[in-house]
């Protein structure tokens, strides 16, 4: 209509109060009120290229994890996002088109996965492991290394002092965890670690 303006609408802002919207309709499966900041998605991306894809990401929300593995290089087709909010799912299905975006459960990893067993180089872990039972957080981990090749590592970060993935899992699963980062201007602050196999080393 001649005359109108139309209000710019700045992405940042619009991500962060679909995220915010979303929060306050389940707090404790959303697990954060805000997306994480970029300084936690580089850190979390730190060192990866597309020789480390095909990459699965678990939990990518609004998607600021997704494109900073787009910012390192990593072709979008070469990306998988496993999100279990409809309304995430559907929001950056819409913003990244050719990402493959699966409406469903990480813990259903193995039947969703759309790479073969044993093939991604990473896996990007957005879930609030802090607020997952630990019989599930077992099915993501275990799901995530059945879809890793040898050599391929699964990030996460957490807002804890240690490693949301218990040592008796670890164990378990033949994992060793480091600590790769820390990130004090994130809000909440954040810690990032990387998990392999024993075999693999650290
Ligand atoms: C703490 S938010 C992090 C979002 C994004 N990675 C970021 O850092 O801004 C956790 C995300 O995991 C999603 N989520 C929680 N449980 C999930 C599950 N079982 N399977 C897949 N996604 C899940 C939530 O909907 C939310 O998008």
């Amino acid at each position: 209509m001649p005359g109108t303006m139309r209000r710019a609408v700045n992405p940042v802002a619009s991500r962060a109060l679909l995220f915010g919207r979303e929060w306050l309709r389940a707090p404790r499966a959303v697990g954060a009120v805000a997306p994480s900041s970029r300084a936690l998605a580089r850190a979390i991306t730190d060192g990866l290229s597309n020789a480390d894809a095909p990459v699965l990401e678990l939990g990518p929300g609004t998607g600021v994890f997704t494109r900073a593995l787009l910012a390192r290089g990593i072709a979008v087709n070469r990306i998988a996002a496993i999100e279990a909010n409809a309304r995430f799912a559907a929001a950056l299905a819409g913003a990244l088109p050719g990402l493959q975006v699966i409406a469903g459960d990480a813990a259903r990893l193995r039947r969703l996965t759309p790479f073969g067993p044993a093939s991604a180089g990473t896996v990007i872990c957005g879930l609030p492991l802090l607020t997952i039972p630990k019989p599930k957080i077992l099915r993501i981990v275990a799901g995530g290394f059945a879809a890793l090749r040898p050599g391929g590592a699964f990030r996460l970060f957490t807002y804890g002092p240690t490693c949301p993935v218990p040592g008796t899992l670890l164990g378990r699963l033949g994992l060793v965890a480091q600590r790769t980062a820390f990130i004090a201007g994130n809000i909440p602050p954040a810690s990032v670690y990387v998990l392999r196999r024993s075999e693999d080393g650290l």
